[in-house]
């Protein structure tokens, strides 16, 4: 199916309150300060350097806009995604306070959490225990073994395997690195998202200022760091921000159609396996419910259309590495949308392609087309 074909749902954000200043509440969650700690500590790691940011002339001109730059994180720190960002940060941030005698971490995951997890604690020389739930692919759960982790399979979805992570490290004494935050649970999820803060400066390093930014959410922690940057630097004058979710797993637009942190329940079964989440990280919402500008829910069939588009350009583009682009490309197409985002010739759209072919079969599936053969 080309994209042309499908549609998306589209809530302009009824709680936005666009002129609030990023204030102390905010702060205390994500700060441009917090975000120049975080590029200083990983830029320190071998193998650091800028993920590349690509200019998409014929999807911009195909969707009537100025430009569309496509941060491509699939070679991040040879992981695949930019969640080395985050977890990789939170394990280094624990091991300074904590030390690594005894040390041992776990978290929950959809694929890439869990990789950048077990590949931070191999850094560091400590022991990982990842949880994946039984719609986590075989490829990606040998990935994160592959890192030298201890793999668990735990219930039917991310929030299941969540709680079986969480009930593990307090049986056992562990430490929890996870992407999500609850009530009493905060600190860490603040460091993961806060090393998530290296994207915009890196794009910002490159001199690019979007007008609009459509980002995908699972639990929101990327979202939110993405959006708290430019809102804390430009207050009202930020991009337009439109968070971009699977159909099958909107919970942030749940959230935001109830003005309300919202779980939504099923067995939230979307290609886009790593946004497959059904319970808002609190965080990332205190962040996201007042400041961002809309929401977005795609159907599968948009993220396979825009990565065998990408695929075409010679660009390997992972599942839920396209949403926010897939997003983009619906919006763009739809008069109704195009203007409650004030989107026309002179935008200039950032998108953030966070993964890349995560596990190389289910890309091949869906693609038709091996990463390799694409790349080369
Ligand atoms: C490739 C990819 N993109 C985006 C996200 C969304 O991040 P978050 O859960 O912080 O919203 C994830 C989450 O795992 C992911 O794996």
């Amino acid at each position: 199916m080309s994209i042309n074909e499908l549609s998306a749902r589209f809530l302009p954000n009824p709680a936005l309150q666009r002129l609030k200043p990023y204030g102390a509440e905010e702060r205390a969650i994500l700060s441009m300060a917090g975000g120049v700690k975080a590029l200083a500590a990983i830029s320190q790691w071998e193998g650091y350097r800028p993920t590349p940011l690509l200019s998409l002339p014929t999807i911009a001109s195909a969707c009537g806009v100025a430009s569309v730059h496509y941060k491509d994180e699939g070679c991040r720190f040879g992981l695949k995604s930019f969640k080395a960002l985050g977890g990789g940060y939170a394990v280094q941030r624990l091991v300074e306070r904590h030390g690594t005698a005894g040390m041992t971490v776990t978290c929950a995951t959809d694929g890439n959490h869990g990789r950048a997890v077990a590949w931070g604690a191999r850094r560091a020389g400590i022991r990982a225990v990842i949880y994946v739930h039984e719609g986590v692919s075989e490829g990606r759960a040998a990935a994160i073994a592959g890192f030298g982790a201890d793999v668990r399979r735990e219930g039917r979805t991310y929030d299941d395997s969540v709680r079986a992570s969480a009930d593990a490290a307090s049986d056992h004494g562990w430490h929890i690195v996870s992407d999500t935050s609850w009530p009493g649970y905060e600190d860490t999820p603040k460091a993961v998202m806060q090393g998530y803060a290296v994207l915009a400066m890196e794009i910002e390093a490159e001199g690019v200022r979007p007008s609009h930014v459509f980002v995908q959410g699972g639990v929101g922690g990327l979202a939110a760091s993405v959006l708290s940057y430019r809102w804390e630097k430009f207050g009202a004058d930020r991009p337009v921000m439109t968070v971009v979710e699977p159909d099958k797993a909107a919970c942030l637009f749940a959230s935001a159609r109830a003005k309300a942190l919202t779980a939504v329940g099923g067995d939230l079964d979307t290609v886009m396996a790593g946004l497959a989440c059904g319970e808002p990280s609190l965080l990332a919402w205190h962040i996201l419910s007042p400041g961002a500008d809309a929401f977005m829910s795609i159907p599968d069939a948009a993220a396979v259309a825009t990565m065998r588009d990408l695929a075409e350009l010679g660009i390997v583009a992972g599942e839920s590495g396209v949403a926010g682009l897939a997003g983009f490309r619906l919006a763009a197409q739809d008069a109704a949308m195009r203007a409650a985002l004030s989107l026309d010739a002179t935008s200039r759209i950032v998108v953030y392609g966070t993964e890349g072919a995560t596990d190389p079969d289910v890309y091949r599936a869906l693609v038709g087309r091996s990463p390799k053969d694409i790349a080369s």
